[in-house]
């Protein structure tokens, strides 16, 4: 549980000086020197390298005559100034105006005032803002982590990936010594290639450096994973056909070294270490906070990662919030009743309450469920993940036994069915209570956007991630044709119908960098400023402000987190210039300076 309010705990008194003998004032000395030093030991073995602040009260201002603290709240008010006191924002206004109200609520330093301190003011540079901290409501931590070890983003050719793993060998004395270990990366985008075409395991094997060894590469969308010989051979044998999941096969029928969707479950490879896991959790974490995100919505967790977060927030307080949708396998068993939410666990900052059920596979890779044939193959409709009777057996179940249902859905028909089971699901129910989330809801049909929005009025969650939007827009049209893609991304339409919308990232499938989420949002543009619609942007909408409120809304944290309110936890950034009036194509260029947790920095320098 959170600690509660502490809006009064403004009054704190300060130790009286002691006054004992010489030799008790040696050994208070001594004392307070083992105090002080085991402190210090402390604070670097707890903290690590970081710096976290340790003071307990203190003023964050914008220089005097601006208002740069964006509180986010109702009103979208301007500040100068919070005073942040243990962890909660317990005044705001301007400079005089909190210090008048720390003043008026010390009672007791009143009674003495020879011990009443004012609060130390720490201003940020001109120019700059203070936002409520980021949050991602969708992302993958470990996965995303895994993909800093061994990046293939951006490759431009088949060769040039495999280069890369070639190197990343190379450069990896553990690995290249030991040719039984597997070689894991991920990010590779083959739609961007020239040949557009899937790579194999022989793309693999032309290199000696890697011949012969397992290697597993999972694709930039995670719906298809890459094989080397080895790790194919490893995992045979395989099944002639796997239910929502494709084996890519030659001619002859041999598999070619790509798995898709479901198909991915079929590789065999061994456990993950725990020091794995911590290298990817320690370089996704701290990205994450470079970036100004206080808080992930992590959108599958497996036991492996569950039990690992688990045993990271016990034994450390956690650099940020994690929020956790634990992954439900269809031809498993039903365990809503017999595992138990976790709700703010180690220091408030671990919660895991939400289920996650997915329903389809990709756009990118053709495995969105449609109602209608893809433009470009209309061979097919894609494929839906499950048998759609598990949507309407289990999330009620779900609902019942008080998990939060996050279904994963692409394409507008398996957007449709999942708005269909949730229909039947809340018939009734209390719906600002159970807040169940479309994750993506990327295709919808006008009709299934309004019965979405008409669920349980702003109860209902859109989780949706606007870099999609410019990363697709070059191949959505040739895939959907001209008619359909007016409903793919129609975050305005979805807002405009009641529903709520929870912004995020996907990474590692694209940047986690929030700012490019909320460039691609307001903007519609790629990097360079171009879309199909030209400058103007491909279908853009604006969501800027609920930002911070919606996230937290999603994981039921908005009476405690996504605003900068008294009584608030304060989480918040530090940007170097101001998102919401800078020329759009300022916006990427922008430094976070600070991010801060519960008041204490854990990025850069106020
Ligand atoms: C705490 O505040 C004092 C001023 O009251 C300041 O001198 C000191 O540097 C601060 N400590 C930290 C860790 O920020
Ligand atoms: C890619 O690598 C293969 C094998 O090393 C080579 O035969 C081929 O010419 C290369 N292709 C390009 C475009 O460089
Ligand atoms: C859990 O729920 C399922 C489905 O309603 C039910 O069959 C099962 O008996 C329940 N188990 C427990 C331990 O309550
Ligand atoms: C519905 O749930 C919300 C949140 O738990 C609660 O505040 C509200 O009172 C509930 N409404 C009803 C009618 O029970």
């Amino acid at each position: 549980m959170y600690r509660s309010g502490d809006t009064n705990n403004a009054t704190k008194a300060r130790p009286e000086k002691s006054s004992g003998t010489t030799s008790n004032f040696i050994l208070n000395r001594s004392f307070q020197f083992l105090v002080v030093a085991l402190s210090v030991a402390a604070f670097f073995l707890v903290r690590g390298p970081l710096g976290w602040q340790s003071n307990s009260s203190y003023v964050l201002c914008s220089p005097e005559g601006t208002q740069k603290i964006y509180t986010v709240d109702n009103a979208n008010s301007r500040v100068q100034c919070i005073l942040i006191n243990d962890a909660v924002i317990i005044h705001t206004g301007s400079l005089a105006q909190v210090l008048q109200q720390w003043q008026n609520s010390s009672t007791r330093s009143k009674l003495t005032f020879k011990y009443y301190n004012a609060p130390p003011v720490r201003y940020i540079q001109p120019g700059a803002i203070v936002v409520p901290g980021l949050s991602d409501s969708h992302a993958h931590i470990l996965e995303y982590g895994a993909t800093l070890q061994l990046p293939l983003e951006g490759t431009k050719t088949v060769n040039e990936t495999v280069a890369r793993v070639r190197d990343y060998i190379l450069s990896n004395a553990d690995i290249n010594s030991d040719k039984s270990k597997f070689v894991l990366g991920g990010g590779w985008d083959h739609t961007v290639w020239p040949s557009g075409a899937w790579p194999t395991a022989a793309d693999l094997e032309s290199d000696p450096i890697i011949r012969g060894r397992p290697v597993v590469l999972q694709s930039k969308d995670c719906h298809a994973l890459w094989l080397s010989q080895t790790a194919l051979e490893s995992s045979f044998p395989f099944p002639d056909k796997v239910d929502g999941g494709l084996i890519v096969r030659d001619d002859f029928g041999n598999p070619t070294g790509m798995l898709l969707d479901n198909a991915q479950d079929l590789v065999r490879q061994p456990k993950l270490l725990e020091d794995d896991l911590l290298k990817r959790f320690n370089s996704a974490i701290q990205k994450a906070i470079e970036y100004g995100l206080t808080s992930i919505h992590d959108a599958g967790l497996d036991p492996t990662s569950l039990n690992f977060f688990e045993q990271e927030a016990r034994r450390r307080t956690l650099p940020i919030r994690i929020y956790g949708m634990s992954y439900f396998d269809e031809n498993g068993e039903y365990w809503g009743n017999t595992t138990t939410p976790l709700i703010a666990t180690g220091d408030g900052r671990l919660t895991a309450r939400s289920v996650k059920i997915f329903a389809d596979g990709a756009l990118r890779t053709g495995g969105a469920a449609l109602y209608e044939p893809y433009a470009d193959n209309p061979t097919t409709n894609g494929l839906m993940r499950l048998d759609t009777e598990v949507l309407f057996k289990y999330i009620p179940l779900f609902l019942r036994d008080g998990w939060q249902v996050n279904v994963h859905a692409i394409g507008d028909r398996a957007n449709g069915l999942v708005v269909d089971a949730f229909q039947a699901s809340l018939n009734g129910a209390n719906v600002t209570a159970l807040r169940p989330r479309l994750e993506h809801a990327q295709l919808m049909t006008k009709a299934d956007m309004h019965r979405l929005g008409k669920l349980g009025g702003k109860a209902v969650i859109a989780s949706v991630q606007p870099t999609h939007a410019i990363s697709d827009m070059l191949f959505a049209e040739d895939r959907l044709g001209p008619e359909r893609v007016k409903n793919l991304y129609a975050f305005r339409t979805l807002i405009e119908s009641g529903a709520r919308i929870a912004l995020g990232s996907d990474a590692p499938v694209e940047d986690l960098n929030p700012l490019a989420g909320f460039y691609a949002a307001i903007t519609r543009l790629s990097r360079g400023g171009e879309s199909p619609h030209g400058a103007d942007g491909w279908y853009v909408f604006w969501p800027a402000c609920r930002m911070t409120i919606d996230p937290a809304y999603a994981s039921f944290t908005e009476t405690f987190l996504g605003s900068l309110e008294v009584g608030k936890r304060a989480d918040f950034v530090v940007f170097s210039q101001d998102i919401m009036t800078a020329p759009v194509n300022r916006i990427l260029a922008t430094k976070v300076l600070a991010t801060a947790v519960d008041g204490k920095l854990v990025y850069g320098a106020i």
